[in-house]
């Protein structure tokens, strides 16, 4: 079985604003999957389903074939270990050093000693090529570093896939490529399984094996990268070509 993320039907209202509307989509293990769609169209809430923030009104989330919808706190502790969320705007805690971000997942979720937790996170940022920062805060940071920095914190218990929220958003030019190839490196070299939502088609077109647009509560096309750009649907086009102001999701 290839599949490792399925959602299932999927129906989600908030207060008669309905966001999901019997929605499918399937990650394949392996893959670099980019999640696009407008503004407000439930890209977000459709990553929050994949770990349980969000639970179906209806519908199912399988996680490496198991059936995920109904469980509980203790039991999605679990999933959450393997599948890391890299939050829209990245999240850091500011009152705690860069050591202590990218070590908190260790010590909420492991009981590794002390040593092995120094050597973990030293190791991570040295790859991330942020050797040295650990003892500065956030704010001590650039955009760009900090946002390494959540990287770090994402993918230091070894998660199996990364849901990245809009990874790229506010950086400049340098920072974004340094994003895109960072990701590229998870996903080629260690294997890791990953869900980019973003608004940047450039880059998206380099680093996607798959598309998936998300219009109007439902999927409306996921396929390879280039069978997507050449599609001929108005909607999807206009995205992909970057008029996307024009893609209401209400309309
Ligand atoms: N916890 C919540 N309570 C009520 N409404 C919500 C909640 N979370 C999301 N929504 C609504 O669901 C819809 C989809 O929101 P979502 O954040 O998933 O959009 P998005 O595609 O991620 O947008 P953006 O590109 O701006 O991040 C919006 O109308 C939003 O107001
Ligand atoms: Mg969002």
């Amino acid at each position: 079985m290839n599949d490792i993320i399925e959602l299932k039907n999927i129906v989600k209202s908030f207060e008669g604003n309905d966001v999901c509307k019997g929605l499918n989509l399937t990650v394949e293990k392996g893959e670099i999957l980019a999640l696009i769609g407008g503004s407000g169209s439930g890209k977000t809430v459709i990553l929050r389903h994949m770990i349980g923030l969000h639970k179906p009104d209806s519908g199912k989330v399988l996680f490496e074939g198991k059936d995920i919808t109904d469980y509980d706190e203790n039991e999605l502790i679990a999933v959450r270990t393997k599948i890391a969320y890299l939050f829209q705007n990245g999240a850091l805690f500011d009152s705690l050093s860069v050591f202590e971000n990218v070590a908190y997942p260790l010590r909420e979720h492991t009981k590794l000693p002390e040593e092995e937790i120094q050597k973990r996170v030293l190791e991570e940022l040295k790859h991330l090529k942020i050797e040295g920062t650990e003892d500065l805060y956030p704010s001590d940071l650039s955009g760009g570093m900090q946002r390494r920095v959540a990287f770090a914190r994402a993918i230091i218990l070894k998660p199996d896939v990364i849901l990245f929220d809009e990874p790229t958003t506010g950086l400049d030019p340098f920072n974004i490529h340094n994003v895109v190839e960072s990701i590229r490196d998870l996903n080629r070299e260690r294997g890791i399984t990953c869900v980019v939502v973003t608004h940047d088609m450039q880059s998206m077109m380099k680093l996607a094996d798959r598309i998936a647009m998300l219009h109007k509560g439902v999927i409306r096309t996921v396929g390879p990268t280039e069978e997507v750009r050449a599609l001929k649907d108005p909607v999807v086009e206009s995205f992909i070509t970057g008029i996307e102001a024009k893609v209401n999701t209400n309309d």
